[in-house]
């Protein structure tokens, strides 16, 4: 008999259901039986002890379904440590649940802050496998994260959708794309709706060069420009604030984000009309794409082969087209952003996207 703990951290995405039952599916195909309990809320549920003991039969039927079926919730990282406003040790409560219910792992689906307590609590000496879900595609140690190839979809839905106003309108568009502080998600998604201007957090922006780029656009007689614009998007005076003196600025700032200030800015240097779509949390919402299906079923697979084979400490990881498996001290704590030399960097522009720099 396995006894297997199972919980989603962290901002949900598609496909944690795919990979939950990819996990399920396999261990229930194994040769011992499996009891499995779903923490619900994320760490939460594994600090107050509240689970549900689910069978195979909640794990059918949701392969296509969104969101998680455990719920999720953020608990920082940084706060882990602290006592909760009773006084109650959180990361001793978490082991106190998993040595209660006497299970032989636990599996966390989650993106980097929930790596980061997936990795104490192997250092505590508990059996973890870790899943890497979030639509940002920004965690170490795998080249593709679920969750990302369907945002990707529709923050290019949503840029599609623009294209054909913009057009109409003569209009400069920007579109304000998710990924928290990288671009992985704004740049494939600029590229397939074939934005004109893509503005990434690694590649600070300088607004004259994108100004540049429209009055460039206006002279070869293309009405519109659209400007795929990542929320952690920043200016090259910006980035070179320290953190504190651009916190000390942001307080300050009018702009509901980025991508307003960038727009006020066009506008006031170019007097062209500018409008701005936030598609938000839609970008993770609804079923998974069918490769984010495929490829977190393939994920949930492999960790299940580890937790039949006894093999803990590990995030389930895709490199170089293969599943991997990656050791979990090699992935909490580190951050993959999109390198400004990267070859799609170098063919985007090739194909005459101005990164704004
Ligand atoms: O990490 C996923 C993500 O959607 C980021 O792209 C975004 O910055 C953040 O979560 C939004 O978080 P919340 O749902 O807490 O507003």
């Amino acid at each position: 008999m396995k006894r297997i703990g199972m919980l989603t951290s962290g901002g949900d995405c598609q496909a944690l259901n795919a990979a939950m039952r990819g996990v399920v599916k396999t261990l229930l195909n194994g040769p011992e039986e499996v009891e499995i309990y779903g923490f619900l809320d994320g760490y939460k549920g594994l600090i107050y002890g509240k689970f549900q003991m689910l069978t195979g039969k909640d794990f059918s039927g949701i392969l296509t379904k969104g969101g998680t079926i455990l719920g999720t919730s953020r608990t920082p990282f940084k706060t882990i440590q602290d006592p909760d406003e009773k006084g109650l040790n959180k990361v001793d409560a978490m082991k106190q649940n998993y040595y209660k219910l006497q299970l032989d792992c636990l599996v966390i689906l989650g993106g980097n802050g929930t790596h980061k307590t997936a990795n104490l609590l192997r250092q505590e000496g508990l059996n973890i496998i870790t899943l890497p879900k979030t639509i940002d595609n920004d965690l170490w140690g795998t080249d593709m994260t679920f969750g990302f190839q369907s945002a990707v979809d529709i923050a290019t839905d949503a840029i599609d959708y623009i294209h054909t106003t913009a057009a109409s309108h003569g209009r400069v568009f920007i579109v304000e794309v998710m990924g928290h502080k990288v671009g992985w998600l704004t740049l494939n998604a600029g590229m397939a709706g074939g934005a004109d201007i893509i503005l990434i957090p690694e590649i600070p922006y300088d607004i004259d060069k994108v100004v540049d780029k429209i009055e460039e656009r206006d002279k070869r007689g293309s009405r519109f420009t659209i400007i795929a614009v990542a929320e952690g998007a920043i200016s090259k005076e910006d980035a070179k604030l320290s953190k504190k003196d651009y916190k000390k600025k942001m307080e300050k700032n009018p702009h509901p984000s980025v991508s307003y200030e960038v727009a006020a800015a066009i506008q006031k240097k170019t007097g062209r009309e500018v409008r701005v779509t936030v598609p938000g949390h839609m970008q993770r919402g609804g079923s998974p794409c069918p490769y984010d299906r495929v490829f977190a079923s393939r994920l949930g697979a492999e960790a299940g082969k580890l937790i039949l084979d006894g093999q803990f400490g590990f995030m389930v990881g895709y490199k170089n087209r293969e599943v991997v498996r990656v050791p979990l001290e090699d992935v909490a704590g580190k951050l993959k952003a999109i390198s400004p030399d990267a070859t799609i960097v170098q063919e985007a522009r090739l194909l005459g996207i101005s990164f704004g720099n």
